[in-house]
C-alpha cells in the first residue's frame, strides 16, 4: 500500500526534504514540486531517484504545445511520473505524451484537470461554465484521448471518471485528510480511506504528514486507515 502514497516535498530546501525523508520509511514515493525543483534542479530530483524513491514531478507544465515537449524532454528520464496542465488543449496534451515516449523508461503522463483549491465560486470567477464535476470529467476525457495515462483529480470526482474512462485509467489525488487534520487552503478533501474505497489509485499527502509531530506516526495511522481496502 505505501507505494501508493506519495509524500508532497514541499520544501524551500533540499536539507528539510532529505530530514522529512529519513524519518519515513523506504518505499514510498516523493512528489518534488516547484518550491523544491526551482531551489534544488534535476540534480537534486535524479538523486533522489537514486536512491530508489519513485518520483512523482509535479511542474504542471502549461505552454504552447512546442514549449511543453521540449520542457518534458528535459525531465522525462529523471522521474516516474510527471503532469501536465489538461488546461493546455489536445495539442498540447499529445505533444507532452510524445515526448515521454522518446526515454527508456517513460514516466506516466498526468494532466491536472482543475485544482484541488478552486471552489464552484473560483471556477464561476474563472469563467468556468456548467458545474465543477463536468468540467473534471470533460478534462479527463481530454486527457485519455490524447494518450495520457492518467489524471489529477480530487477524489469527489474519482468514481465518475473512472466510469468514463475505464478502471485502467489512473487518478493521482491530493486533498487527502486524515479525520480531524486541518484542510488548510484545500477544498475538495477526502479521508485517505474515502480516496482508496473511491478507487484512487495513487493518494498525494503533504502537510498531514509533513507538518506532523511524528510524521512516521502520521504516515503509520494512514496506512492502517486504508489496510482494509488493499
Ligand atoms: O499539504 P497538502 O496535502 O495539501 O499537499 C497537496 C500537494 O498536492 C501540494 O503539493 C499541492 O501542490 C499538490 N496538488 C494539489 N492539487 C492539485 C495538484 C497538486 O493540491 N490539483
Amino acid at each position: 500500500m505505501i507505494e501508493r502514497i506519495y509524500v508532497a516535498l514541499d520544501f524551500p530546501n533540499k536539507e528539510q526534504a532529505e530530514a522529512l525523508l529519513n524519518k519515513l520509511p523506504k518505499g514510498i514515493g516523493v512528489k518534488i514540486g516547484l518550491e523544491l525543483f526551482l531551489k534544488e534542479g534535476l540534480d537534486f530530483v535524479k538523486k533522489i531517484r537514486d536512491c530508489g524513491y519513485n518520483v512523482f514531478l509535479d511542474l504542471k507544465f502549461h505552454d504552447i504545445p512546442r514549449t511543453v515537449a521540449a520542457a518534458v524532454s528535459q525531465v522525462a528520464d529523471s522521474c516516474n511520473m510527471l503532469n501536465v496542465h489538461a488546461a493546455g488543449g489536445k495539442e498540447m496534451l499529445e505533444a507532452a505524451k510524445e515526448a515521454t515516449l522518446k526515454v527508456n523508461k517513460p514516466p506516466k503522463l498526468i494532466g491536472v484537470t482543475l485544482l484541488t483549491s478552486i471552489s464552484e465560486a473560483n471556477w464561476q470567477s474563472i469563467g468556468g461554465s456548467g458545474n465543477i464535476e463536468e468540467a473534471v470529467a470533460k478534462r479527463a476525457f481530454l486527457c485519455q484521448e490524447a494518450g495520457l495515462d492518467g489524471v489529477v483529480t480530487s477524489t469527489l470526482e474519482v468514481e465518475a471518471i473512472k466510469k468514463r474512462c475505464g478502471k485502467d485509467f489512473l487518478t493521482v489525488v491530493p486533498g487527502v485528510r486524515p479525520k480531524g487534520a486541518s484542510a488548510g487552503d484545500q477544498r475538495r478533501i477526502a479521508t485517505p480511506k474515502e480516496a482508496i474505497e473511491k478507487g484512487s489509485d495513487f493518494l498525494v499527502i503533504g502537510r498531514p504528514i509533513t507538518k506532523a509531530l511524528d510524521p512516521a506516526k502520521a504516515l503509520e495511522d494512514i496506512l492502517e486507515e486504508i489496510k482494509d481496502n488493499e
